[in-house]
């Protein structure tokens, strides 16, 4: 699918807040570990922090809120002209806190990547490190996907585990699961780069 993609490969990357993981990326282009270009970083929120790590690193930011539009499907239509003006090989989802209609997924079918803070198919959805302690659960992790209509439901790329300890809480949690993010979301944009991976759905 992706064997005629040139590289550097153009990724716009969707955030709503923070971007630690967009940092991750952008680090490791910086670092020429990752034979990408960030084009474009779109963000529902125009509070994201991430808005600045883009500036910062040189990068256009674009913010689309969903404050504007009346229903998801006139959101989703304009959200895909958006990223549609950046031609890009692969979007990113990255902290994007948005349900994606069917349609919007479909366009771009094998070329969309989600990182979700659970070990899929396990804990899809929200507050995923809590579930994970009450359930008892002795390890978590975070999983790279492609995306597909079916919420947190794509074909998984790559998963990193780490240990639940007898004291952790959500918190210490999310952070032992935010430093394998880091390192497996670049990891797997590389692995799409370098054509050692596709789906043809
Ligand atoms: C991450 O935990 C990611 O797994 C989830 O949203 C969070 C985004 O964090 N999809 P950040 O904005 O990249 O710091």
């Amino acid at each position: 699918m992706n064997q005629n993609i040139a590289l550097p490969i153009r990724l716009v990357v969707l955030i709503s807040g923070n971007g630690s993981n967009l940092q991750a990326i952008i680090d490791d282009i910086n670092n020429n570990n990752l034979p990408a270009q960030i084009v474009a970083v779109i963000s529902n929120k125009a509070d994201a922090y991430g808005l600045q790590r883009a500036k910062k690193a040189g990068i256009e930011q674009r913010v689309l809120s969903h404050r504007d539009f009346s229903d998801r499907t006139q959101y989703d239509q304009a959200l895909k002209e958006l990223i549609d003006e950046y031609q890009p090989d692969l979007v990113i989802l990255a902290g994007f806190m948005r349900i994606l209609s069917n349609e919007f997924v479909e366009h771009y079918l094998n070329k969309i990547m989600n990182i979700h803070p659970s070990l899929l198919p396990k804990y899809k959805g929200l507050n995923t490190h809590q579930r994970a302690i009450d359930a008892g659960d002795k390890e978590h992790g975070c999983s790279v996907h492609f995306v597909t209509p079916e919420l947190d439901d794509g074909p998984v790329i790559l998963q990193a585990t780490v240990p639940i300890k007898a004291d952790d809480t959500a918190e210490t949690l999310a952070t032992r699961v935010h430093e394998q993010e880091h390192r497996i979301y670049p990891e797997a944009i590389r692995l799409f780069a370098e054509n050692k991976f596709s789906l043809n759905l």
